[in-house]
């Protein structure tokens, strides 16, 4: 392992592959590739200190290397211990002079000594998947928050962290919520997850989702992508949900609809995709039928009760196949946990598709931009990313798409802005 005071990577002698790997993504992101080329020529964010803890992927590394054509000064950690990719981290320090301090299956010691490298870095503005970043800055590392003018928050789960931060009292800096961009969550969590967990799924088990019963708990953006996919490749879904109108949704969107407690016992396979602790519990375990696959897409790995069903089991044998744990339950029934529990799509597979975490991270671009113009004037509070930064985003996403859409002609913008013209 190569460490030295500016990275700490797996291996420096990955960059060729991880470079190659950056540029393959880069061709599938040509809305941040606009943006990078406008950031080098008017460098918004020079002379700023920046800290990210984002997946460390192909795609990640290009918004690392736009920030640095904007002129920040970048320090890159994992906001997940198994989903980084050594050979982008190696290539972000050899070929684009970005701080990086991330190694795939990292400890979690060396998780949180990255995660204290990265305040020590001195952050004006932060950048967060999870807001694990951010909640070191509030606490053990807080010493390191005083010049912080604002943070970015990537995901669903990070959003709650810091909306629950603000609504206690605690929050220090302004936050601007990029997950709940539509940009973001309308693209990212519902195309970028559904396929993207499944190929987890499918890379780590060679499972046939044809004819198989596969339950989808949490019927949220990511729930609902990766339903529609599986259901699209011939599968029985079946969607567990807490929410009423979310389970109506589901029941009207065709999916069948019933508890964990039910779904367990027909399940082939289940994906949890809630940001919400114990989902599947051991008392669902316990009923699972023999070969179950079992995973998890949301953030955190608490969504399955790993401590649970372990204590349940009657053996455990470790990686039968790359990333798969075989559980051994009373009367010999077989479960198979992915990854263990962390994330099924970046730990199985690559993450998002490029073409998707164009429109993420264009909409987190220019929300660091956004930020850093609004330094000192936004309150302590989590904010939406501008409408505008949408709408620009989503227009030239088409544009790079070929895709022409129409505009309201003077009459029907008069008519939808007034109240006069009825039956
Ligand atoms: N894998 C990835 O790359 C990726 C990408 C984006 C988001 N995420 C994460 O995925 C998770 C979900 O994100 P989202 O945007 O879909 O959130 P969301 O809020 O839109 O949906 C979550 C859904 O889960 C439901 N839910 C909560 N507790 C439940 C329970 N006990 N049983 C059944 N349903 C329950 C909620 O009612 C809600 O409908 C978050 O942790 C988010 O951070 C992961």
């Amino acid at each position: 392992m190569s460490k030295t005071t500016n990275y700490d990577v797996k291996d420096m002698k990955l960059a060729g592959e991880g470079k190659r790997r950056i540029l393959w993504a880069d061709g599938d992101m040509p809305v941040l590739a606009m943006i990078r080329e406008r950031f080098a020529k008017e460098k918004p964010l020079q002379g700023r200190r920046m800290s990210a803890c984002l997946h460390v992927t192909a795609e990640t590394a290009n918004l690392a290397r736009t920030l640095k054509a904007g002129g920040a000064d970048l320090l890159l950690c994992a906001s997940n211990p198994l989903s980084t990719q050594d050979d982008v981290a190696a290539s972000l320090v050899k070929d684009f002079g970005i701080k990086v301090y991330a190694v795939r299956a990292e400890n979690r010691k060396t998780y949180y000594d990255h995660i204290a490298s990265a305040c020590k870095h001195r952050p004006t503005v932060t950048m967060d998947d999870g807001a694990d970043l951010v909640n070191a800055l509030h606490t053990d590392m807080s010493r390191y928050a005083d010049d912080i003018v604002a943070s970015m928050e990537e995901t669903t789960t990070g959003v709650i962290r810091l909306r629950a931060m603000e609504k206690n009292g605690i929050l220090k800096f302004p936050v601007i919520a990029v997950n709940d961009a539509d940009t973001k969550h309308l693209f990212d969590n519902r195309y970028g997850t559904g396929q993207s967990s499944l190929d987890g799924v499918i890379r780590a088990t060679d499972f046939l989702l044809a004819g198989k019963k596969v339950v989808v708990v949490g019927y949220g953006w990511c729930g609902r992508g990766v339903s529609a996919r599986a259901k699209g490749a011939g599968a029985n879904v079946i969607i567990c949900e807490v929410d009423p109108v979310r389970a109506l949704e589901a029941v009207m969107d065709g999916f069948s609809v019933m508890p964990i407690a039910a779904a367990a016992a027909v399940g082939d396979l289940f994906i949890t995709v809630t940001g919400d602790i114990n989902v599947i519990d051991t008392p669902h375990f316990r009923k699972m039928k023999d070969g179950a696959i079992v995973c998890n897409s949301g953030h955190f790995n608490v969504e399955l009760n790993l401590v649970g069903l372990k204590k349940a089991a009657k053996k455990i044998n470790r990686g039968v196949r790359n990333l798969v744990d075989e559980y051994v339950m009373p009367g010999n029934r077989r479960i198979y946990i992915l990854a263990e529990g962390r994330l099924v799509n970046l730990a199985c597979a690559e993450g998002h598709p490029a073409s998707v975490m164009d429109m993420s991270f264009a909409t987190q671009a220019l929300a660091s931009e956004y930020a850093i113009k609004q330094a000192g004037k936004l309150s302590v509070a989590v904010h939406p990313v501008p409408a505008r930064i949408d709408s620009w985003v989503a227009k030239l996403k088409l544009k790079t798409m070929d895709v022409k859409i129409d505009s309201l002609t003077a009459e029907q913008k008069k008519y939808l802005a007034s109240s006069d013209m009825g039956t």
